[in-house]
């Protein structure tokens, strides 16, 4: 089905099971410990052997020597699989560092060898009897230091270019009368999900591989594994079923399912592979950190005239930067506006996505410097936001070109013109007030550090939140049976998010069955491709590819039963098939064998046409010790405005999740980095700190009625990261109304609180 003319009124509008908050349909295998996470799969097959992942001990060089024979000769052991033994390997379109190093060695932690024993232990017991002697070389391990390296790079990950500029910033911000330039910092934080990479692998004599894994996305996995093993693609087979948190972590091939593979070839087994906690942060992925300077210059009257935005980060050679920037160029008004991203290369893991990448560490950044400016002027940081609202796209402000093919244009104005101008929907407006308003926003006192409760300094802090939303293709399969089920088929996946239920919920909707009435299986490379999950586009994406196939099925019940499948009057509800003039029971369609029907949506250019984008507004009130130093935060409110929302109860979840993080981001995560040697030092859940519910005593999040045509047929857009977009920075603003101390350096830990001059009294 090709998406590519605004939504009309569909089948999904009558909303009797999309858009309620039905429970997730597998809660109850979660809750009662049954749904197959990948590391307790020990059913799908026979005799699986353990493999012990071994990382690298420096962080850049060469492997000099290793001694294999007393590895070798330990009880248990099957084999030990190292870069020597693997066979020539290629790499996966989507890893920077080779997964299996060696000789050469790209980073700490990098997987140097697998040892395949028949208990973990074994494999374990042998893995530390490996003599490896190094050849250390010298690495570049800071950032600050690496800060005047970088150069402007190549590509973004996202497509999106790495610079742009509109009117004269420099000359605007010179003239301006109230100005702002800051430089803030964002650390380098692990997603640390619950539950770790974990593979189980199988080979057939056939050469065939099937891999139990835990992955956000089956269809990259099962494309770069095959290029990484140099065999053809229809020759692994993926599933992923359940995944225990991902964000990000798990959405390219790791060294766990590469290593299960290569182990399972050597010891002629099934192997098991899981990364202990603490090789994660080192041997996986990463957010990296970033420096990003800020400038505004405003009139009086609190009118942005002047915006720029830089920010640094670095990676591994061939890598790309965080886009701390991006959010930026859309949020506010402003005549005059520069963006930049710079990146440098440096010697740590790899850094890639994390939750809301760019936009998470950049509204963390650009929401201080908003409140900054606003206190500049006097001005209430939620009315100043409202102020510099913009309804066009403020850094496209050329009128699109008529003609954009023409080869008359100039290159300026044919770039302008093939990129949005308008927001399918923009709402930020209306999430800052009804935000204000619901928080009680009106309590606030400007001046920091002038609320007290006992021994408390109390503070609120708002900041905007904005993420894309992104189209792509995503296929399903429908089935119904001669009982009247409904089967999808898709290899989406639900890494906590509630893929499961609102895919459920959309061809309930469709087929008009109740929800119990469905079936959903996910994760498995067999099925339809999806655009799996991923900045935030899953939810829209993945239930518009059902919605596809539903029509197909629709179409396919319509011609067994005699009706016209284009009359304008049909539906789908209570289990029947009918017209004004006419119905049948659903399952009659089904009387003579079942019926399937597979498609896809694919999208046209109304994300071009269409700046399509999700806004939101958050809010924080913390309390700070005033003996102590310690912040606590207290409430938090997010009013979201992302296109429909498929399940209120699901969505929620999502959004408070992030919340979480965000206060994860703001106050306690960062992954300390030893210089010297090379590496993320805290690289376990005990130095690693993460927020947990107790942490925070009152989280809410509202949802305003938005339905956005442009998005798909569901007409909803992503909003699970947007959650975290904006999160972090409402509580460092509440921080420093509470205190009066600015620190512009995440986590706000208490020594930076200090160093920047909180008064412990
Ligand atoms: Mo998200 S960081 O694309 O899983």
């Amino acid at each position: 089905m090709k998406f590519d003319e605004p939504a009309g009124t569909n089948p999904i509008d009558q909303l009797k099971v999309v858009g309620r908050p039905a429970d997730r349909i597998d809660g109850p295998l979660k809750t009662t410990g049954t749904a197959p996470y990948a590391h307790d799969r020990h059913d799908v097959v026979q005799n699986q052997a353990y493999g012990y992942v071994v990382g690298a001990a420096i962080a850049k060089g060469r492997i000099a020597s290793m001694n294999l024979e007393a590895a070798r000769a330990a009880p248990g052991v099957l084999a030990i699989v190292t870069a020597d033994s693997a066979g020539r390997l290629d790499q996966g379109e989507r890893n920077t560092a080779r997964l299996l190093g060696g000789p050469e060695i790209q980073h700490y932690h990098q997987a140097v060898a697998l040892v395949v024993a028949e208990t973990f232990e074994q494999a374990r017991d042998a893995a530390h009897r490996l003599k490896i002697r190094y050849a250390p070389a010298k690495g570049r391990f800071d950032l600050e230091a690496a800060r005047d390296t970088a150069t402007i790079p190549e590509k973004t990950g996202s497509g999106d270019p790495a610079e742009t500029a509109v009117g004269d910033f420099e000359g605007a911000f010179r003239d301006s009368p109230v100005q702002l330039d800051q430089t803030y910092r964002t650390a380098y934080e692990s997603h640390s999900m619950m539950e770790p990479h974990a593979s189980v692998a199988a080979w057939d004599a056939d050469g065939q591989l099937t891999l139990w894994t835990s992955n956000q996305m089956i269809a990259w996995t099962a494309q770069d594994m095959a290029k990484t093993l140099r065999i053809p693609r229809d020759k692994v087979r993926v599933m992923s079923p359940y995944i225990g948190g991902g964000f990000g972590g798990k959405l390219f091939l790791r060294a766990d399912v590469l290593l299960a593979a290569l182990g399972a070839r050597a010891a002629k087994r099934p192997v098991k592979v899981s990364l202990t906690r603490a090789l994660m942060p080192n041997n996986t992925t990463h957010r990296p950190a970033t420096i990003q300077r800020i400038r505004i210059g405003a009139q009086r009257d609190g009118h942005i005239t002047a915006i720029a935005h830089e920010s640094w980060s670095a990676d591994l050679p061939g890598g790309g930067p965080e886009t701390a920037v991006l959010q930026t160029r859309a949020l506010y008004a402003g005549a005059h506006r520069m963006t930049a991203l710079r990146l440098a290369e440096h010697d740590l893991p790899e850094g890639n996505a994390m939750r809301a990448p760019g936009e998470a560490p950049g509204l963390a950044a650009l929401e201080i410097a908003i409140d900054e400016i606003s206190e500049k002027l006097g001005i209430d940081p939620v009315a100043f936001r409202i102020l510099n609202d913009t309804q066009v796209v403020p850094d496209n402000p050329a009128p699109p070109d008529p003609d954009k093919n023409s080869d008359q244009t100039a290159p300026e104005a044919r770039l302008d013109a093939g990129r949005p101008r308008r927001f399918s929907q923009r709402q930020l407006v209306r999430c800052l007030e009804t935000g204000a308003e619901r928080f009680g926003w009106k309590r606030r006192r400007s001046k920091p550090g002038s609320v007290r409760a006992g021994h408390w300094l109390v503070g609120m802090g708002v900041a905007a939140a904005f993420r894309n939303n992104l189209l792509t293709k995503s296929a399903a399969r429908v089935r119904l049976d001669r009982r009247g089920r409904v089967t999808v088929e898709t290899d989406m996946t639900d890494i906590g998010t509630g893929s499961y239920t609102i895919l459920a919920q959309t061809a309930a909707e469709m087929m008009g069955v109740p929800l119990s009435q469905v079936d959903v299986r996910l994760g498995d490379s067999s099925f339809p491709a999806s655009c799996g999950s991923g900045g935030q586009w899953g939810g829209n994406n993945s239930t518009a590819g059902v919605y596809a196939a539903c029509t197909q099925l629709r179409r396919l019940v319509a011609a067994r039963l005699g009706f016209d499948a284009d009359a304008s009057d049909l539906a789908f509800s209570d289990g029947e098939v009918r017209t004004a003039s006419r119905s049948a029971p659903l399952m009659l369609a089904t009387r003579d064998g079942p019926l399937e029907a597979e498609d896809a949506i694919e999208y046209g250019d109304l994300d071009e046409r269409f700046q399509q984008s999700t806004f939101g507004a958050h809010f924080a009130e913390v309390r700070v010790d005033a003996y102590t130093g310690e912040v606590r935060v207290q409430r938090q409110l997010a009013v979201c405005a992302a296109g429909r929302i498929l399940n209120p109860k699901t969505a929620r979840s999502q959004i408070i999740g992030a919340m979480t993080m965000g206060v994860g981001a703001a106050l306690m995560e960062s992954l300390h980095v030893d210089t010297g040697v090379g590496f993320f030092v805290n690289h376990d859940l005990a130095g690693y700190e993460i927020p947990v519910h107790a942490d925070i005593p009152h989280q809410d999040a509202i949802f305003l009625d938005e339905v956005d045509p442009m998005s798909s047929p569901m007409k909803a857009k992503g909003v699970a990261e947007l959650g975290i977009c904006g999160a972090a920075a409402a509580v460092a603003n509440a921080v420093y109304n509470a205190t009066g101390v600015r620190v512009r350096h995440y986590p706000l830990t208490l020594d930076k609180l200090v160093q920047n001059g909180l008064a412990i009294a």
